[in-house]
């Protein structure tokens, strides 16, 4: 098995890191910080330098991924911005952030996972969305920025089905409230127990998953 995690310095990606790993997969995964890449490397991980929302650095990535030919690619990294509770508009600054992480980001990645060579025939394509993103389920509007971003989020799955459903099946996941730097202390859920499930989820996809957004107990999500 053969996995790639974008965006693994901490939180969910670091745990798919450690649980892939454990279970002895060989795994490529990326962090910002040179302390982020070390730990990636101390679990036996290959670790990439990456700040997604930086196009130099995001350019560089294709070089490591070609010919990789990995079973899973996971997509994780994600920034929550301003903590709004009505309808303040985020400055400039704030949207970029998030726009550019959780949706620019992973349009570069996505781009790199269809080149030729880096999936698997039958690879899982995974993003981390957020039920947050979900506009079917919507019965709240804080955040409305991350909102956004992971709505956009869900487009660009939709999109990468489309284009790559024929030799991978690509899905949105949500982990659940996760405690982490992210889902604070009050969360539901820990790392742990969110990426085995999120494991298990992906080990059972199946082709006609394709273009699915699925919650971390397998569960359905309305977009
Ligand atoms: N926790 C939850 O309850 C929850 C719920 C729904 C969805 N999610 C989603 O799950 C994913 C992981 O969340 P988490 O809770 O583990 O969050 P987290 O603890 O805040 O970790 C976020 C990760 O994203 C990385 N990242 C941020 N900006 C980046 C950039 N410019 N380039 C590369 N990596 C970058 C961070 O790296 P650095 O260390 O370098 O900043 C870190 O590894 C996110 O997409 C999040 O939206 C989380």
């Amino acid at each position: 098995m053969n996995v790639l995690v974008i965006g693994a310095s901490r939180g969910i990606g670091l745990e798919f890191v450690r649980q892939y790993r454990a279970d002895g997969a060989k795994v490529t995964a990326t962090a910002r910080q040179p302390d982020g890449v070390a730990a990636l490397r101390a679990l036996g991980a290959e670790a990439l330098s990456l700040d997604v929302a930086d196009a130099v650095s995001a350019s560089g990535l294709g070089w490591p991924l070609a010919d990789a030919g990995f079973h899973v690619a996971i997509y994780n990294a994600g920034v929550y911005g301003p903590r709004h509770a009505g309808l303040q508009a985020p400055t400039r600054e704030e949207f970029d952030a998030v726009m550019h992480v959780n949706v620019l980001g992973a349009m570069r990645a996505l781009q790199e996972f269809a080149a030729p060579g880096v999936l698997a025939r039958g690879a899982k394509v995974v993003v981390l969305s957020s039920r947050m993103g979900s506009l079917g389920e919507r019965r709240s509007s804080s955040g409305w920025l991350y909102r956004a971003s992971k709505a956009a989020l869900n487009s660009l799955l939709v999109d990468a089905s489309l284009q790559l459903g024929a030799r991978a099946t690509c899905v949105a996941v949500h982990p659940g409230w996760v405690r982490t730097d992210m889902g604070g202390a009050q969360a539901d859920l820990d790392a742990t127990a969110s990426v085995r499930d999120l494991r298990r989820l992906i080990a059972n996809l199946s082709p006609s998953d394709n273009g699915r957004f699925l919650n971390h107990d397998g569960q359905p999500i309305d977009w």
